[in-house]
């Protein structure tokens, strides 16, 4: 049986055939079961299953960083925990941070809670996560994110950035242009891809070198997440632009 907790509510996988949910519950010490049937696509909401029990609101710790959410409304990548806490340990002193898709706080929390960012700029185009990227401020008592609701394509060319988050999948590259021209001299690009496998080490980077115009793109590094689909891998790509 393939299942994750988050919180205290149990995600079984779609296929899975258990049907003893009570005994499930009380071996896991969960309130809740479901299954995720999809996530669907632009504001990554899903459509889940209750299997046993009906609060599907949980605080999820992860990284010493509490992550409120509900999962009938929001997403939570289990696989994406190293690059998380990668990201805020890499913030320097004083950085302001644009967190472009900022969901409930996945990379705002941490970087606020760890690290002396000056500032971070949060968008979020979705009301559900939204409400708990705000809830999730509060509850990790964080004084220096700024949450901002909005499509970040009409928010982030009002902001500039020293280092830029574009914690996004499948269609991130169109949303190049408008982080390449809020990121300051020598500001740093954490650029998201799912990508074919025999294409990591050229496609993401040629993106951001055909947006950069004449400035200079430097790789700093390319982070394999995780395994997307088969032969597709999300990466992320470290670019520092002049
Ligand atoms: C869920 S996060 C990705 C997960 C995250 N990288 C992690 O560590 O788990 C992506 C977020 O981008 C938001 N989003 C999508 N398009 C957007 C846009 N144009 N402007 C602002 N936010 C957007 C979605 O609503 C979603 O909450």
């Amino acid at each position: 049986m393939k299942w994750k907790k988050i919180g205290d509510i149990l995600v079984l996988d779609k296929h899975d055939t258990n049907t003893n949910f009570q005994e499930l519950a009380k071996e896991h010490k969960v309130k809740t079961i479901i299954k995720i049937n999809k996530i669907r696509y632009e504001k990554r909401e899903p459509e889940i299953k209750v299997l046993y029990g009906n609060d599907t609101e949980t605080i999820n710790k992860e990284n010493k960083c509490l992550f409120k959410l509900d999962l009938s409304k929001v997403m939570w990548s289990k696989g994406n925990n190293n690059e998380r806490i990668r990201i805020a340990r890499l913030v320097e002193r004083d950085e302001t941070i644009i967190d472009m898709f900022a969901g409930i706080g996945y990379f705002s929390i941490p970087i606020g809670k760890f690290s002396e960012a000056k500032k971070i700029i949060s968008t979020e185009i979705n009301p559900n996560s939204f409400h708990y990227l705000k809830e999730n401020i509060k509850l990790n008592k964080i004084t220096n994110i700024n949450p901002i609701l909005g499509d970040n394509r009409d928010i982030v060319p009002n902001f500039k950035g020293d280092r830029i988050i574009m914690g996004y999948v499948k269609t991130t590259h169109h949303f190049l242009d408008v982080a390449v021209d809020s990121l300051n001299k020598n500001g740093i690009l954490h650029y998201h891809e799912t990508v074919p496998d025999k294409l990591i080490e050229t496609r993401p980077i040629k993106r951001i070198r055909e947006v950069a115009g004449d400035r200079d793109v430097e790789l700093l590094n390319i982070q394999k997440i995780k395994r997307y689909a088969p032969g597709v891998m999300h990466v992320v790509i470290d670019a520092q632009l002049d």
